[in-house]
């Protein structure tokens, strides 16, 4: 069976992929630095799977320990691109952090695919390179709009590297995914997501203080020009978002792709406010989410929804579980992390 080099393996979306890879019979390689992420995860990944994913602590910035890695773990025929630091206000804060950690290990992949013989790369894009889209639904076709953030631009710049690299060197193959919101975790409450410190995100920080680690939650901005004021995301399963990428793999292996470069917007189609989310969540689940409405978040923008035909109709990918089971999902998982700590 093909074998799958997985960076950022350990993270959310990384190691839900994995997951999914090992249930189809790929073989995989995870590469993390453990940056922002937990070694412990592995052991979810092999309860779930039944199977333990190769694994190497390496920073994907460090060119000569890749290179030893692809030496190591001989015949990789894709590399699934997940490590890269996301979180919008620090990169702000810390931009060559961003410029350097996400593109250096972009880059460093790339150089060391045709050295190693691999053509194929998935990339982890993002909704945000749209930008606040003129039209709603987002379709792949809309126009890329200046990023609001150095994180924004990291997804923008590592795109068009891709191109730029693949149009020089036909041997190479990508496929884009652009995520819209992933939220949600493992069914079995095994795998989820897993935030260092405080929270970015809303759904961790939602979860986080329904079970009273946090006191309340800012809902940032009821002004916005939506009908109840908050802004609307499109929010995607994770465990969906996970199975693309096996797709996007056999895609790529069975050689189906329509061009060497393909990109797929990765959404339900669906558009929900933070205060539905809250209230769908209270209501499945039967917590109270404390919650005041505080000032707009700097950089958020008012509305983003995918319009995901194209995955639809060309990877015949559906985004199929419903918000509901979802946030029942991270509702799980936070009182699994919370009955761990408790033993420990
Ligand atoms: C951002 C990025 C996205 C990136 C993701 C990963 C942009 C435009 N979006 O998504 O590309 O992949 O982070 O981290 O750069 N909210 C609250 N209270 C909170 C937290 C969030 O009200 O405590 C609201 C936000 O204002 C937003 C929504 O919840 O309306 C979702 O926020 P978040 O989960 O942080 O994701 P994005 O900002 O949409």
């Amino acid at each position: 069976m093909a074998k799958i080099l997985v960076t950022g393996g350990t993270g959310y979306i990384g190691s839900h992929t994995v997951v999914e890879l090992q249930k189809v019979g790929f073989d995989v390689v995870i590469v993390d630095n453990l940056s922002n992420s937990n070694i412990d995860v592995l052991v979810g990944i092999e309860k779930i799977s039944g199977k333990a994913p190769a694994f190497e602590n390496i920073d994907c910035v460090d060119y000569v320990s890749m290179d030893k890695m692809f030496e190591k773990h001989k015949d990789i025929d894709a590399i699934i691109h997940f490590a890269a630091f996301k979180a919008v206000g620090e990169s702000v804060e810390k931009p060559l952090m961003y410029y350097r950690n996400n593109l250096v290990s972009l880059i460093n992949m790339l150089q060391l695919m045709p050295i190693h013989k691999v053509k194929n790369l998935v990339f982890s894009s993002s909704c945000t390179v749209y930008g606040q889209p003129d039209e709603l639904p987002v379709t792949e076709n809309a126009p890329i709009k200046i990023a609001q953030s150095p994180y924004g631009n990291t997804k923008q710049i590592g795109e068009e590297i891709i191109r730029d690299t693949i149009h020089a060197n036909s041997n190479y193959q990508s496929i884009i995914l652009r995520y819209f919101n992933p939220i949600g975790a493992h069914s079995s409450a095994e795998l989820g997501e897993l935030p260092n410190g405080v929270p970015n995100n809303l759904l961790p920080f939602v979860t986080q203080t329904a079970i009273g680690l946090r006191k309340q939650l800012q809902v940032f901005g009821n002004d916005y020009n939506t009908p109840d004021g908050s802004c609307i995301r499109d929010y995607i399963n994770v465990v969906d978002l996970a199975k693309a990428h096996v797709i996007a793999v056999q895609r790529m292996l069975n050689n189906k792709t329509k061009s060497n470069v393909e990109t797929f917007n990765l959404g339900t189609g669906t558009g929900l406010s933070v205060l539905e989310i809250i209230e769908t969540f209270e209501n499945v689940n039967g917590v109270k989410i404390p919650f005041k409405i505080v000032p707009r978040r700097e950089g958020d923008i008012e509305k983003v929804w995918a319009n995901p035909t194209y995955a639809n109709t060309e990877l015949g990918w559906t985004a199929k579980e419903t918000v509901e089971e979802t946030l029942r999902s991270s509702w799980a998982w936070e009182q699994n992390l919370a009955k761990r700590a408790k033993a420990e």
